[in-house]
């Protein structure tokens, strides 16, 4: 989809006029305001369509109203909503050409107007024989044309995620990670078994052994002379969770190849970084394995010992991803950088505690925290805080080692941050829990079901508004 900036989108020929209309307001269009207002009651309510033609008369041959909800309740955000519910409405009806006229809606919104439009236009047909092409091929409008092309960048590095999340498990594995981390143009080393044993990655190796696959640890790097603030971004990097030994039931495995949702965000960021030259050094880490079982499989009662010397007891082989970020923690924070973040499909826990809506934040720092969720909330996704109070630990005190990968049942999302805080040294640190936000089996407001591209827009913006 091509996103054109236009003086004047009523003068376009094109399938389809686009016209918003707040809830028992006036449209901008006389035709609308007598027929579906008037006649009929379209009342504009949010997400509410409806179809006129014009017969010819117009360069357009249909209007479709689209409603906006309260005028005093709306904002960027349900602009991004409503403009991909008419995109939705545009490919159903199989339209190429969609102008859009936003009136009194101001050019600040552009952003958002655009992530709306080119997130609805994501498709994962990749592995389909027949491919529908039904999708808008040109949407005009009049916006800001800065603020379009930041947000084609964005939209662009979200569909890189997504493609990956759904990518199966069969090809995502942690050579191909490693191979797309190199092909981005960046400063790229890839880590392999050997040298990470030599680094004493204990704990992520541990996880990586039974499968075929070897575990690939990968550093991609973009600098700047003089950096304002340099950051860290570490993704959970699991390519395939089937829990290990303590093997998971079926219907729990069935959408684990988005274990490495964290790693997909990372290589979608870094791989649009540079269009952006940002004054921020970033580092994109990522502790790609397979979690399997087998003979050479780790197991439970194991004791593992990570780069920084803490040893670990293995209570469930399935709380791994906790362990291969143990390590990821310990190198990023050698790099002497003033942030580091990660992102994780870590819990089932944080999932059941915040459903698909949100994802759950927490950390040793608690402006790093209030910005990103500020930046989430503007970025069009939702962090949610949750405490990392140190009784959380409690649960994984072990009798043989430092510590249990798990332990406690009850705050789960919790327990994992306490657990990887004890592998965090003199850094702001945040974690983002995304087992619930990074792949959909429904669709919900602009996404489709599959991979979500989670984290990427915030994470983007935050770095972008350093
Ligand atoms: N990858 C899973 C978490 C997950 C669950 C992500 C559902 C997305 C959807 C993680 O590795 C895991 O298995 N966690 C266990 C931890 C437990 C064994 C302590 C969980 O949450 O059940
Ligand atoms: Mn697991
Ligand atoms: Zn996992």
């Amino acid at each position: 989809m091509e996103i054109r900036v236009v003086e004047n989108t009523k003068n376009i020929e094109s399938d389809i006029l686009v016209i918003n209309m707040f809830e028992e307001c006036q449209t901008s269009n006389d035709l609308a305001n007598q027929y579906a207002i008037d006649e009929d009651g379209f009342k504009g309510k949010f997400g509410e369509t409806y179809l006129l033609p014009t017969y010819g008369k117009e360069p357009y041959r249909k209007v479709l109203i689209l409603g906006l909800g309260k005028k005093e309740e709306f904002n960027p955000n349900k602009l991004r909503e409503a403009v991909a519910k008419a995109i939705k409405k545009a490919m159903q009806m199989e339209a190429k050409k969609v102008a859009f006229s936003l009136d009194g809606i101001e050019f600040d919104y552009s952003e958002q107007f655009t992530m709306g439009a080119l997130i609805a236009d994501y498709k994962f047909d990749k592995y389909k024989s027949e491919k529908k092409d039904n999708g808008v091929k040109e949407v005009y409008v009049q916006a800001n044309p800065a603020l379009v092309n930041k947000a084609e960048i964005i939209a662009t590095a979200m569909s890189f995620a997504r493609n990956l999340s759904n990518e199966p498990a069969q090809f995502a594995t942690p050579e191909e990670l490693a191979a797309i981390a190199c092909d981005l143009g960046l400063e790229t080393k890839i880590y392999d078994k050997e040298e990470c044993e030599k680094m004493g990655m204990g704990a992520f190796l541990a996880v990586g052994r039974a499968s075929i696959h070897e575990p690939k640890f990968i550093h991609m790097k973009y600098q700047v002379d003089n950096p304002k603030k340099r950051i860290a971004i570490i993704g959970k990097g699991i390519c395939f969770d089937s829990g290990g030994l303590d093997i998971k039931p079926a219907s729990s495995m069935a959408t684990m190849k988005d274990d490495m949702s964290g790693a997909a965000a990372v290589l979608g960021i870094m791989s649009v970084i540079k269009e952006f030259h940002p004054q921020v050094e970033v580092h994109g880490i990522i502790a790609a394995c397979e979690n399997m079982p087998g003979g050479k499989a780790y197991k439970p009662g194991d004791i593992l010992t990570a780069k920084n010397g803490k040893t670990i007891e293995v209570d469930n082989t399935d709380a791994e991803g906790r362990l291969t970020l143990a390590d990821a923690l310990c190198y990023a924070c050698e790099l002497g950088v003033d942030e580091v973040i990660d992102m994780a499909t870590l819990t089932g826990a944080c999932m059941v505690a915040l459903g698909t809506q949100a994802a759950g934040i927490m950390g040793n720092d608690e402006e790093l925290i209030r910005n990103l969720i500020s930046t989430a909330e503007r970025s069009g996704e939702r962090f949610w805080q949750l405490p990392l109070w140190e009784e959380y630990f409690d649960g994984l005190k072990s009798e043989v080692a430092d510590m249990k990968n798990s332990g406690n049942r009850w705050g789960g999302a919790s327990s994992a941050g306490v657990f990887l805080q004890k592998f965090v040294k003199d850094v702001k640190w945040a974690h983002i829990d995304i087992a619930g936000t990074a792949f959909l089996e429904k669709p919900q407001k602009e996404l489709i079901a599959g991979g979500t591209g989670a984290g990427v827009r915030t994470l983007l913006n935050y770095i972008l508004e350093q």
